[in-house]
């Protein structure tokens, strides 16, 4: 069986762009699974500092070919058995097949940092995530899209009259959702 969240693989241009877009030069961010930094160099060109955890020691091998910005700190590591560095405030999972969102997740927030740019939940798009935001459970969702901190996402069924373009828009951010382990 292939462990797809082990698979390096990196991702496309809008993707980039997307993350560089949501950065801020005062940022100090956390790349979790960083692969060959393509993206961690990218991000050193704007914010104050870039932590990269990747696991693979090939894959990060190939990012440490050429010198590295002074403000990269590239770590060979398994990101679950890290701490956040103290002072994160953006943490970067470009990892659409990860099946530890709700880890990570929790992991960053305990330790402050607000921000999650991540295609782990919708499994396409990037979304910025608040880690800090005031959740709902998923049975106050009467209707809608919602995206919970386990990693899970969905729709809940309505009305067809109650389906404006407004409620259409709005993404719930619940816990105890039904597929919530
Ligand atoms: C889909 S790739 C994306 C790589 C990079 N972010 C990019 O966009 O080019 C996901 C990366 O996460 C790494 N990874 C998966 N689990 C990890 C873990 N527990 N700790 C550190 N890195 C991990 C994989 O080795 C892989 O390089």
């Amino acid at each position: 069986m292939i462990d797809w969240e082990l698979t390096w693989s990196p991702y496309d241009e809008p993707t980039y762009a997307a993350v560089l877009s949501a950065l801020r030069p005062t940022d100090v961010v956390l790349d979790i699974g960083a692969g060959d930094l393509r993206l961690a160099r990218r991000m050193a060109a704007i914010v104050q500092r870039v932590i990269a955890w990747e696991i693979q020691p090939d894959v990060l091998k190939r990012g440490l070919e050429w010198s590295l910005p002074t403000n990269i700190a590239a770590i060979l590591t398994d990101a679950r058995h890290e701490l956040v560095p103290p002072g994160v405030n953006v943490a970067v999972l470009l990892m659409r097949h990860c099946t530890t969102f709700r880890f990570y997740a929790e992991k960053l927030a305990a330790a402050g940092c607000r921000w999650l740019l991540t295609n782990a939940r919708w499994g396409l798009g990037l979304e910025k995530v608040d880690l800090l935001a005031e959740r709902v459970p998923y049975t106050a969702v009467s209707l809608g899209w919602f995206a919970c901190c386990c990693g899970h996402t969905g729709f809940v069924p309505g009305p067809a009259e109650e389906l404006t373009e407004e409620v259409e828009k709005l993404i719930h951010e619940v816990y105890d959702c039904p597929k919530c382990g």
